[in-house]
């Protein structure tokens, strides 16, 4: 009883600061060029300091429209944290471009870049679609996983974001992050 009532105090705690059960760390970040030609570039982006910050610049060399862009994103955990890698089930298939940004961006991603001048890629909503060319930076970014689920898998955990136009790949991102439990 005395256990219930503490740890209920201490997601209350948590609840009001807005804090999740676990932090997130950037381990490693890869960037991949598409099948023929490459229209995404985060071959400039880096991970910088003792805090492991996401810095540098990202570019999408066209507009990108719903129509004929699509997104993927396929993850991977590792439990012990040892780099034996196992497909999770909540992978995101193929989705079309704007809605993947709506919802994925806005929830993973945005709240990061919000406050400040963390980063100069206009603010995504409802209304925003084709996303925009561009040369984007990104200063010092760590997450803030304030909107993340709160059941997320421990240890490491490798998101693979693939970009498609016609079916064929046009380069992405593997991000690999260490979550752990918040003490
Ligand atoms: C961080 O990224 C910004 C924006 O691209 C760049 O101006 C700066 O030099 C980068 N800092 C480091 C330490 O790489």
């Amino acid at each position: 009883m005395k256990w219930a009532v503490l740890i209920l105090c201490a997601q209350l705690l948590q609840y009001i600061a807005c804090e999740q059960s676990y932090t997130v760390q950037n381990e490693k970040l890869e960037s991949f060029e598409g099948d023929s030609e490459t229209l995404v570039l985060f071959d400039s982006l880096q991970t910088i300091g003792r805090e492991r910050a996401l810095n540098g610049s990202f570019s999408f060399l066209g507009d990108m429209d719903n129509d004929d862009f699509k997104v993927s994103v396929e993850l991977y955990s590792s439990p012990q944290g040892d780099g034996d890698f196992k497909r999770m089930v909540f992978d995101v298939p193929q989705t079309s471009i704007c809605e993947c940004f709506k919802k994925f961006y806005v929830q993973f991603v945005q709240p990061s870049v919000s406050n400040g001048d963390i980063s100069n890629f206009p603010m995504v909503d409802e209304d925003t679609c084709p996303i925009p060319k561009g040369e984007y930076y990104i200063k010092t970014l760590q997450f803030n996983t304030q909107d993340w689920p709160e059941q997320v898998p421990r240890g490491l955990v490798k998101a693979i974001i693939t970009f498609f136009t016609g079916g064929k790949n046009v380069g992405g991102l593997i991000v690999v992050v260490k979550i752990e439990d918040r003490n």
